[in-house]
């Protein structure tokens, strides 16, 4: 049993392979946190908070109840707005008389077996997992019939708590949702360091920790979409944690629009961390018996360091929140056509590309931007999703062709957008994000289409419907190249203003969801400018997502490694492409760029038809490499084996099989450094016990993992994989 109730103590103890969470009803009714890290056996010794802190009338109580009751200095599982509670917390909600005053105690709870999915929302299935049981507990506001139902989901064998919260109207008079957080998580001391992954465009999601202090630290975004700047997920680390011991905890929000993740550590010396929805310009109108539900946030523990928790988060998302068994299958290896021609192609070129791509053993060709309207740059077209003839002829007998060389064949689309030289924007100008009478801002000459009405989303997912219903179309590259501004949505009334930015999201979720309906088995390819949007939501849609623009090999070790903190390695596109690179100038080894590639969902970014014959070798080893390494790659765990957190010299990481039968390793020179002495890696998560062989020798897990492998490489940007296999 995953969530127990034992009754006599009001306590709930929720259970997962490797960690426990517990938190129980006071007498007060309220839902007062009590432990959530390593696994407890048995109930005695939880409920200890009956000696609660000392405090001033600085933190006041609710009358009738005692000083000590303050809610200022409880641990709660969830908590309200202007009741004495002064840290961040879970809701506000404005009444109808304009207060916005929210106290919620408890009032019942129920458990069952799986988990629902969240309405519109990306949401983690229970599968055929037996094992997975939900907590719900509904909460009432003290003054109306406002009802909070607090969702908590065990993923026992992944050590993952899903959690989510629902507010339900049940008077008889509209409210206003200022806040709602999916979780708020109150840990008993404020010990920790705070990760997030940091960045901008083209250096997504590199590693920071930092202590964390007084006050409140925090990640958000208010572009409309999680952005390039800050991941939607931090973890917090015990400060003398490491990447391989100690206690680290993970929160990862399941959502691809403005959010918000803060901690606080407050005057008692707690620390309250909560994530959800970013309040900023938000609110929603609810109408009596309408109900409102955020997004999940997903929780993990682990005693064994940060790459424990990563390895929890992967387990959970590629079991539980990729679909249909994608974080596991091998997908088409393929050639996208952007770094390789921009937009300047034609049906011969592509043609080209493709049969010295089939020569290769790639298997798909992805036409990226560039196919459509009269666009041959970045100035006009997006909205107008019919092929341009004059450039690529018909689209059907160039996809025919490219499926008779063996190849599969892929598209890009940029749905959420419009160019003002458009036929789209020609027919509906109103559809723009805009204020009317207030000067618009432009990125790459763009504007972005109100996703918040319904037929935008209908008329997006009728024109690329025609489009893959025309040719043999198998994958999606679903692009967006700004973020949000003005925003403001003609066709809903003023108080309902604050709601568009959500809306938006839910318009790019529907979309997802109708596409996935018509076309099944279509493989679609995440991308924001690279990384803008790389997230836990966009990963209910989509198995993958284009992790940056910079495809500079040597950038990447930071930008892959930083992403596999929460993400697993399956969802992160990872492509070869040419050098001097396109972003950084840099020139790095071919096969060093195939090893890094190789971490990620692999494939080819340049003009195959340039290949020198010692390059075009290398391709075949590489594609070689891919199907030999995925199974381990895509399905095994994962360990960081240099830090992390900074640029190094050199770097390695590894992936070893669920049986432990098989591990990669990859090392990588960044920078040579003559006459540094030998340098070993040391391998983790092997069996000690099994016997691998390994460059031709046969040498035990024990000894593998204490004494490690010897690696030369003696030039900048070497690199090289080792296979270990037991025997
Ligand atoms: C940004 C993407 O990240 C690139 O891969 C490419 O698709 C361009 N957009 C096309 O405009």
């Amino acid at each position: 049993m995953s969530v127990q109730f034992i009754e006599n103590k009001n306590l709930f103890i929720l259970s997962c392979a490797k960690l426990s969470y517990a938190f129980y009803v006071d007498a007060n009714r309220r839902l007062v946190h009590l432990h959530f890290g390593g696994k407890v056996f048995g109930e005695e010794g939880l409920i200890q908070q009956e000696i609660r802190k000392s405090h001033s009338s600085f933190s006041p109580w609710a009358a009738g109840e005692k000083p000590e009751d303050s809610v200022d200095a409880l641990q709660l599982e969830f908590s309200g707005f202007n009741t004495g509670d002064f840290r961040v917390n879970s809701a506000a909600v404005q009444t109808c008389n304009g207060s916005r005053i929210t106290d919620a105690l408890y009032v019942s709870h129920r458990i069952y077996k799986g988990k629902k999915r969240l309405a519109g929302l990306p949401s983690a299935f229970a599968g055929d997992h037996d094992s997975v049981e939900t907590l719900e507990i509904t909460m009432r506001d003290t003054a109306c019939e406002l009802e909070f139902i607090l969702s908590y989901s065990v993923f026992e064998e992944c050590s993952t708590i899903v959690r989510s919260v629902k507010a339900v109207n049940g008077t008889a008079s509209p409210l206003v949702l200022e806040r709602l957080m999916s979780a708020q998580l109150d840990l008993p001391h404020t010990g920790f360091d705070f990760v997030q992954l940091s960045g901008s465009w083209t250096r997504e999601r590199h590693p920071e920790r930092t202590s964390l202090r007084s006050g409140i630290q925090a990640i958000r975004s208010v572009r409309g979409a999680s952005g390039h700047q800050n991941s939607p997920a931090v973890a917090l680390m015990a400060h003398d944690a490491t990447e391989y011991s100690g206690d680290v905890y993970g929160a990862v929000l399941a959502y691809s629009g403005n959010f918000l993740i803060e901690v606080e550590c407050e005057q008692y010396g707690t620390a309250r961390l909560c994530a959800g929805i970013n309040p900023e310009n938000f609110s929603w109108r609810l109408a009596p018996g309408e109900s409102f539900e955020t997004p999940e946030v997903y929780l993990t523990y682990s005693g064994e360091g940060l790459g424990g928790m990563s390895r929890n988060l992967h387990d959970f998302m590629r079991r539980h929140l990729i679909r249909d068994g994608w974080a596991y299958r091998k997908r088409p290896l393929l050639v996208n056509s952007w770094e390789a021609a921009y937009f300047d192609f034609d049906s011969a070129k592509l043609l080209g590309i493709a049969e010295s791509a089939a020569r290769l053993g790639i298997e798909m060709l992805v036409l990226d931007d560039g196919w459509f309207g009269v666009r041959n740059d970045d100035t006009t077209s997006l909205g107008d999703w019919f092929v341009n003839t004059e450039k690529i002829g018909d689209l059907g007998e160039l996809v025919r062709k490219i499926n008779a060389l063996g190849m599969k064949f892929g598209l890009w689309f940029e749905p959420e957008m419009i160019s003002e030289k458009s036929e789209l924007y020609r027919k509906h100008p109103e559809w723009v994000l805009h204020e009317p009478g207030r000067r618009r801002s432009i990125g790459r000459e763009q504007m972005l289409l109100d996703m918040s009405r319904p037929e935008v989303v209908q008329y997006l997912f009728e024109t690329i419907s025609n489009i893959l219903h025309s040719a043999n179309i198998e994958y999606l590259k679903w692009d967006m190249n700004r973020n949000l501004t003005e925003v403001y949505s003609d066709v809903l009334p003023p108080e309902r203003q604050g709601e568009v930015s959500h809306r938006y999201m839910l318009g790019v979720y529907r979309l997802h969801e109708m596409l996935l309906k018509e076309f099944p088995g279509l493989l679609i390819e995440g991308c924001s400018g690279g990384g803008g949007r790389f997230d836990a939501g966009m990963l209910g849609y989509v198995p993958q997502i284009w992790c940056s623009d910079d495809t500079d090999a040597m950038e990447r070790i930071l930008i892959q490694l930083g992403t596999s903190y929460f993400y697993p390695v399956s969802a992160i596109g990872a492509h070869v492409s040419v050098c001097p690179n396109h972003i950084t100038g840099r020139i790095t080894p071919f096969a060093t760029r195939g090893d890094i590639a190789l971490s990620g969902t692999f494939g080819y970014e340049l003009d195959l038809t340039k290949l020198s014959e010692e390059e075009q070798a290398l391709v075949r080893k590489q594609v070689a490499d891919y199907h030999k390494y995925h199974h381990i790659i895509a399905g095994g765990d994962l360990y960081r084996l240099s830090d992390s957190f900074k640029v190094n010299a050199f770097d390695a990481w590894m992936y070893v099989s669920r049986d432990r039968r098989e591990a990669l390793i990859t090392a990588v020179c960044r920078f040579c450094r003559p006459n540094d002495g030998v340098r070993f890696v040391r391998p983790r998560g092997l069996d000690p016990e099994m016997i691998y062989e390994v460059d031709g020798m046969q040498i035990s897990g024990a000894t593998l993992m204490s004494v490690g492998i010897q690696v030369r490489l003696n030039s900048d940007g070497a690199s090289r994989i080792y296979y270990l296999k037991a025997l």
